[in-house]
């Protein structure tokens, strides 16, 4: 099996994403007609792969370097399996509960054993912040939340970021209300890269991210506060009330429940890296690359995409965002793919996940 440049510098042993930040919304309207294909995607907290069920592929392969990561998507099938849309919700953090350690008990009732002892061992955190609160970047949030922004931001001016308002109000809201002094000091302390290393991501993954996190940080929030409506952004409202309101992220809602519920069984889970799938010599129609290539110096990604391009089939989609550090297609790849600019365009106005810079969809050529 293929080793991936990043296994050598990182600790995968605890759950970095107990959620996902990537707008799956976005993701599938990416990936287009997929319906009877093989898809594969990264697992992460394994919400995008459920999404991916959605398209109605043949099989979602999903692969992931981390076993506490795959252990986030097997919760998620067991639930889907074993408890209602409203106790999945409730499980996961969505909305409150008194009852999370039944739901989960319920939920891995008939999950392997090391990803029962996994959650098991988590149960109180579980309890307290959901399913989807317990991995090292919503505790992030969580410090962010719960100690720091009360010193900046009254309830009152935070709750006031969720009622809807046109787009030129919502701009004054930010201006005047909402980008103060404090603010701004606060995300250059928050987002500095120390910080930002030491509590949410691994030092190893700066190497290669250009700019200042918070510069990134405060442009991306005029996004998401004014070009786009925050009532509906279910993000920006977790990390301002560690649940979700009105709003969910697509995997969540109710309306996608009972199809993906019926296509579990097409879920290919395989541990391991990307790298290892594309060298078995497998084909796949589509790709939910995540933000992999950020994490992975310029040539060994040139490397990587190349191998992914000789794994797709004509036509696929690689679908993938950006944080900080600019990737696309390598120069030499160029030729073989196209940039379906119009098909990203329309989706980054709309992503609701606004930390990354972009959001890129190639497609292979026939
Ligand atoms: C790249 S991280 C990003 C997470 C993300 N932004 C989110 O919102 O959850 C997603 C996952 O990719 C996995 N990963 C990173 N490089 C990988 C590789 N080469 N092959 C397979 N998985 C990989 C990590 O273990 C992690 O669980």
């Amino acid at each position: 099996m293929q080793r991936s440049e990043i296994e050598d510098k990182a600790d995968f042993g605890h759950i970095r994403y107990a959620q996902l930040w990537e707008d799956a919304d976005v993701l599938t309207q990416g990936l287009g007609a997929c319906a009877g294909g093989t898809l594969v995607s990264i697992c992460a907290a394994g919400d995008n792969a459920l999404a991916m069920l959605v398209l109605d592929p043949a099989k979602v392969v999903v692969v992931d370097l981390s076993l506490a990561q795959i252990a986030c998507l097997k919760l998620r099938i067991g639930a889907f399996r074993h408890l209602t849309h409203a106790e999945f919700l409730e499980l996961m953090g969505a909305r409150p509960s008194t009852q999370r350690r039944e739901l989960l008990n319920r939920a891995l009732a008939d999950l392997d054993a090391e990803t029962r002892n996994l959650w098991e061992s988590l149960a109180e955190d579980v309890d307290q912040h959901g399913a989807g609160g317990v991995g090292k970047f919503e505790r992030y949030f969580r410090i962010f939340r719960t100690r720091l922004l009360p010193f900046v931001h009254s309830q009152k001016t935070i709750d006031a970021i969720f009622v809807p308002r046109p787009k030129s109000e919502r701009q004054t809201f930010l201006d005047t209300r909402f980008n103060s002094w404090r603010w701004r000091l606060l995300l250059n302390i928050f987002f500095s890269r120390l910080v930002m290393g030491r509590m949410g991501r691994d030092q190893a993954f700066f190497d290669h991210v250009e700019g200042s996190p918070a510069q990134h940080v405060a442009r991306r929030i005029r996004h998401a506060a004014v070009d786009c409506d925050p009532s509906e952004n279910p993000y920006l409202h977790w990390i301002m009330h560690g649940t979700h309101g009105a709003a969910l992220p697509m995997t969540w809602r109710a309306e996608h429940f009972e199809v993906i519920k019926s296509r579990l069984d097409r879920l290919d889970i395989r541990p391991g890296s990307l790298e290892a799938f594309v060298s078995t010599g497998e084909k796949a129609d589509g790709f939910n690359l995540s933000d992999i290539f950020e994490y992975m110096s310029p040539d060994v990604f040139e490397q990587v995409y190349g191998t992914i391009l000789n794994a797709a089939a004509p036509g696929a989609r690689l679908v993938y965002w950006n944080m900080m550090a600019p990737r696309r297609v390598p120069q030499a790849f160029a030729n073989r793919v196209t940039r379906l600019r119009a098909v990203e365009d329309r989706l980054k106005a709309i992503d609701k996940a606004f930390f990354y810079s972009d959001f890129v969809v190639e497609q292979v050529n026939a």
